[in-house]
């Protein structure tokens, strides 16, 4: 098979890596990838919002299979458009991936089914936002509705917070079109962990959960970011768990988009949080999650490409797909100063020096130069994955491997995975 990835992180560099392993590929192309893509596949240089240029060049080299990494292409169509050219995609549709791109269609299909959440309000007015405010005690959590790269989500431990938030989106529009509505929802206190699936529209594969630290700081602490490590599986996940989520979340969104939606197609991701009252849903995501993936699909026992394959032809089998009962931990290495400011070009040495056999070194913001070295290229620079029979192993060994990985102003979390 000919196969076009699109997108640009450590999430793809991830997925390459494991297509790669298929040996049903042939050619793997990535738009527009980075150094870790670059060693593995062959990079184009398309960007992967640009539809236009993704079908033309699926066209012109006959691509069997776009698999979409990152969620904007998604909510703009391009499974879509892949399929209204005759090529096969794995990801869903524009008006599925509103399950993603749609805080408030999220919540009122997941109202609609009986899966439980969190009690919320959608409004599209600040005077509605300060009337529904009244209703929820503190703290309180406001939502932008559509996607915002991981920042539209406010934790407000006081009124004027929350109203302040309020303002924000709905009248300053700090989210774009993205803060035409908002969510205001009540906060969930437990646990954290993202769920994924595979998913032909039909059958649901098993479940593999990871935990991720949104966090910049040691200890939870300082400003969002896109993910600083993961780590999988959680403490509290057992069979019982999995079914429970699988038959009391997913099951119930799939035969839901089935009936109304014409189908889910790819990976569906919930976020839960895991309160006194049981799991609750925070959100679904519509593609896999950064840096989930890099602790995820080193746990994937089956050949990728066939699972995408299965699913875009709806002949997946819940039971083809196996996950690993090892453990997998990811710890990602930043540009200092990030997710604020922050410097690129920096050369980075230490690459090869990693024993491949039980490290993975997967890239994010990188860049591979004519003379094949590799200089730093963004916030999350690299993410290095260690798989073993206990978290406490896999933790170790990542720390080990990555104390060898050198670049001017490194950062990295040094708490991630001690649980
Ligand atoms: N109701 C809530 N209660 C507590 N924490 C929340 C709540 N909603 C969101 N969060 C926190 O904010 C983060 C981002 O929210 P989420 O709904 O996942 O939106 P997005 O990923 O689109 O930014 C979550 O991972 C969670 O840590
Ligand atoms: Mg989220």
């Amino acid at each position: 098979m000919k196969v076009l990835l699109i997108g640009n992180g450590g999430r793809e560099n991830a997925i390459a890596w494991k297509i790669c392993q298929s040996k049903l590929l042939n050619k793997l192309y990535v738009a527009p990838g980075n150094a870790g893509t670059a060693q593995i596949a062959e990079n184009i240089n398309i960007e992967s919002e640009d539809s236009e240029s993704i079908i033309n060049f699926a066209l012109e080299k006959k691509i069997d299979l776009v698999v979409i990494g990152p969620e904007i292409p998604l909510a703009r169509g391009l499974s879509d458009k892949c399929k209204e050219n005759g090529i096969q995609c794995f990801g869903p549709s524009r008006v599925a991936s509103q399950l993603e791109s749609s805080k408030q269609f999220a919540k009122s299909i997941m109202n609609e089914c009986g899966i439980p959440n969190g009690v919320s309000v959608s409004v599209n007015s600040v005077e509605a936002a300060m009337d529904s405010l009244n209703s929820f005690s503190l703290p309180v959590v406001i939502k932008a509705d559509g996607l915002a790269a991981g920042k539209g989500v406010f934790i407000c431990n006081s009124k004027m917070d929350a109203e302040t938030a309020i303002k924000d989106i709905l009248e300053k529009k700090i989210f774009g079109k993205s803060g035409n509505s908002l969510i205001i929802e009540e906060f969930l206190e437990g646990p954290e962990i993202s769920v994924f699936a595979f998913t032909d529209g039909k059958s649901i594969s098993p479940l593999i959960g990871a935990c991720d630290y949104k966090r910049i700081g040691e200890g939870d602490t300082g400003p969002n970011t896109g993910g600083m490590g993961a780590y999988s599986p959680a403490p509290f996940w057992n069979k019982e768990f999995e079914k429970n989520i699988s038959e009391n979340v997913f099951r119930k969104i799939i035969n839901y988009m089935d009936s109304q939606y014409s189908g889910y197609v790819g990976v569906l991701f919930a976020g839960l949080i895991i309160t006194k009252d049981g799991p609750k849903v925070l959100e679904f995501n519509c593609r896999l999650g950064d840096p989930e993936t890099q602790v995820i699909l080193p746990l994937l026992e089956t050949d990728l490409l066939n699972v995408m394959q299965h699913c875009v032809n709806g002949t997946l089998e819940s039971k083809f797909v196996r996950w690993s009962t090892k453990s997998s931990v990811t710890v990602v290495m930043a540009s200092d100063g990030y997710p604020g400011k922050y410097t690129t070009g920096h050369s980075i040495s230490g690459l090869d020096n990693i024993n491949h056999s039980d490290t993975i070194i997967f890239h994010a913001g990188t860049k591979i130069l004519n003379d094949k070295s590799v200089i730093t290229n963004g916030g999350r620079v690299l993410s290095v994955t260690a798989v073993d029979i206990s978290i406490e192993k896999a933790r170790k060994n990542v720390y080990k491997h990555l104390s060898e990985i050198k670049f001017e102003g490194s950062y990295n979390r040094t708490d991630i995975a001690l649980i």
